[in-house]
């Protein structure tokens, strides 16, 4: 009995120290811990994206809530002017079934784009059934950042199969989705049309069988991040650089040690964040837990990244400032 509640008091002390809730209270960014929102639930936007209208940040992503109801699916938005305090905005994706295909269906990876010529936001999402058979890419729209988005129809795009999928604005404000194709044994970077409302042309084939698939243009060079395919076990994921978005791609390489699996984690974007001083690269990548999914946790970290060179370092806390672009990791 003593040992029992030794063991319950020792529980109750490490929960009163937090020691796995994310340290945004010190400006701080925890790769791996517990993300606090604005009401204190962890972040659900899970295989996410982020986009930055005026000064704040958008980030949308599988909202995974254990209580979710099971035949609806869920995207959530959250915003943050620092990239480290979140508010919850809104289930912008709040859906069951669009395209019957049976209660277990899929809608994964949710990426969202602004359109300055129509003003609408446009969110593509991989959509699929229980077997990951149908492949498709569903499209939805919304005239306001965080409002509910309509649903308005799947395909295949370029006529290919689609799992996950990637989003990429270049610095010219080009706009391309990245999306794994299983029969071709690789992934594509295709452009989206004027209204962002399909694929227009497909600027790049890259052979590599990589999904996960993440785009950084970095000092006049094209970094791309894919995992392998693996389900949701992590893998070591790798890394390859272009001139041109055409390619050609140079060989895949680790982006940190093998034996580390990604540091358990998987891409799912690279956000950069310029400013008076510097850039940086900043490696977003999902921690999975399959049998508890609301709990899955993020690993944000910055990249060290130039010169053709990319590594994502060993987790650590760290912080960003948006003025400067630059990062600092905690002491
Ligand atoms: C890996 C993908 O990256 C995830 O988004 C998800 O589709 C899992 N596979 C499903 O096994």
């Amino acid at each position: 009995m003593f040992r029992f509640l030794s063991l319950v008091t020792l529980y109750i002390i490490f929960s009163g120290l937090n020691a796995f809730a994310q340290d945004a209270s010190k400006g701080l960014i925890q790769p791996g811990a517990i993300w606090p929102d604005n009401k204190g639930n962890h972040v659900q936007a899970h295989g996410g994206g982020i986009i930055k209208i005026k000064d704040t940040y958008y980030w949308f992503g599988e909202y995974r809530a254990q209580d979710n109801d099971t035949s609806y699916r869920y995207v959530g938005c959250y915003s943050s002017k620092d990239l480290t305090h979140w508010t919850f905005r809104n289930k912008v994706i709040n859906i069951q079934d669009p395209e019957n295909l049976g209660y277990r269906w899929v809608l994964e990876r949710p990426k969202v784009f602004y359109n300055a010529k129509t003003r609408k936001y446009v969110m593509y999402m991989h959509i699929d059934d229980a077997r990951y058979k149908v492949a498709r890419v569903g499209v939805a729209v919304c005239d306001r950042v965080d409002g509910d988005y309509q649903y308005v129809k799947s395909f295949r795009p370029l006529g290919y199969e689609s799992r996950d999928i990637g989003q990429f604005v270049d610095d010219d404000g080009s706009a391309y989705l990245i999306f794994e194709s299983r029969p071709s044994k690789g992934f594509y970077i295709a452009r989206l049309t004027d209204d962002y409302m399909n694929v227009d042309k497909e600027v790049c084939f890259i052979h590599a069988p990589l999904e996960g698939g993440a785009v950084v243009h970095y000092k006049g060079l094209y970094y791309a991040i894919g995992s392998a395919l693996t389900g949701w076990r992590p893998n070591p994921n790798k890394f390859a650089t272009a001139k041109s978005l055409a390619g050609p791609w140079s060989e895949f390489k680790d982006i940190a040690p093998p034996e580390t699996n990604t540091y358990s984690s998987q891409s799912t974007m690279i956000l950069k964040v310029t400013g008076t001083k510097g850039t940086t690269a900043i490696f977003m990548g999902d921690i999975w837990k399959p049998k508890e999914q609301w709990d899955s946790r993020y690993l944000w970290m910055p990249l060290e990244i130039g010169d053709g060179k990319l590594k994502l370092p060993e987790p650590k806390p760290w912080s960003i400032n948006l003025k400067t672009g630059q990062y600092k990791l905690a002491p």
